[in-house]
């Protein structure tokens, strides 16, 4: 059921020009393969503007008449609740399906019918769903733009690209920087995504994890394939005094089938304070959140947790996404 998301949804209203060109416009948000530096660069670009334009006026009414589903199959904070953020600081409102126990669904509706019940109230749907695929089989079915928010522990595109935008905020460049992803690789899609969404730049990457939870070795591949190195360890003493990024996740215990394994793993790694005082005075802590011990609350008052900031600006670019492919960036 996958399919490129490049079929025609326009139609209906008369894009602005500039977003006619910057080719989003009527698209889904399938994946981070779609995206490349010019791409990327733009949805920064809008993104920033929305951050000045939340801090100076605190919205607009840019897509004033436009509606999204917000439909989640699985729990969430940050990321439903910043696409609302999102979609009601640029004038918009939204249907919010997060129990979807209440709704149709738990009467066995197929995902097919929901989202075409969905896409004739609305202008853009975003769905989080336990299945991989599962975004673009919505895609497939629904002629309105489809958004994912995660699809199982296949990708989180969205917050590859809050992650990217707040490394060059951050930082101020990406090419050449020490790239360490920490924790979960196995299961955790923000890395998956992350991981692709890199292999457009100069970065050096470390996958530190315990054995059983290694990045999936398709992910290697594609790697191997483009060109690029990578050194993988269990040792996170081993990167910590060189790395400009360290990306820490939490062990997705939703995806264990034994929580006896989960239990032997779960608190592999702890970012506390002594281990922050062998890391480079310039550089950043991530984690897309939320956590669950493994970064310690007494990092939170180091200026190298950026974490915070990451999260916010989870915000900015779901308003750049969301005007885009609604052609109103
Ligand atoms: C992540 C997710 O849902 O994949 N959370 C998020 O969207 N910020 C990470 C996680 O749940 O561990």
């Amino acid at each position: 059921m996958q399919r490129q998301p490049q079929k025609s949804k326009i139609g209906r209203s008369q894009p602005a020009d500039a977003a006619r060109e910057n080719g989003f416009y009527g698209q889904d948000i399938l994946s981070v393969d779609q995206f490349n530096r010019a791409r990327l660069e733009y949805i920064f670009d809008v993104a920033h503007e929305m951050r000045v334009l939340v801090e100076r006026f605190g919205s607009a009414d840019l897509l004033q008449g436009k509606i999204l589903a917000n439909l989640f199959y699985e729990p969430s904070t940050r990321t439903s609740s910043s696409f609302m953020a999102a979609m009601l600081r640029l004038g918009g409102q939204v249907i919010p399906i997060n129990n979807v126990q209440y709704s149709s669904v738990s009467k066995g509706e197929s995902l097919p019918d929901t989202i075409r019940t969905l896409e004739s109230y609305s202008d853009v749907i975003v769905i989080r769903h336990p299945e991989v695929g599962s975004a673009a089989t919505a895609a497939y079915y629904a002629e309105k733009p489809v958004i994912n928010a995660g699809d199982g522990v296949g990708e989180h595109p969205t917050q590859s690209l809050l992650d990217l935008f707040t490394v060059v905020e951050e930082l101020g460049r990406v090419d050449g920087l020490k790239v360490a992803m920490v924790g979960d690789l196995k299961y955790g899609r923000t890395v998956h995504s992350l991981t692709k969404l890199l292999l457009d730049f100069d970065v050096e990457l470390t996958f530190v994890s315990p054995e059983i939870l290694r990045m999936p070795g398709e992910i290697l591949e594609k790697m191997q394939r483009s060109g690029r190195s990578y050194v993988e360890t269990e040792s996170i003493q081993e990167v910590i005094e060189s790395v400009d990024v360290l990306y820490v996740t939490r062990v997705q215990k939703e995806r264990f089938t034994d929580l006896a394994e989960y239990d032997r793993v779960k608190d592999f790694y702890v970012v506390d304070e002594e281990l922050m005082r062998r890391a480079k005075e310039e550089m950043i802590v991530m984690h897309p959140l939320p956590r669950v011990g493994e970064i310690s609350y007494a990092v939170d008052d180091d200026p190298r947790a950026a974490y915070f900031r990451q999260m916010r600006n989870g915000m900015y670019i779901r308003m750049a996404l969301l005007a885009s492919v609604l052609g109103k960036a």
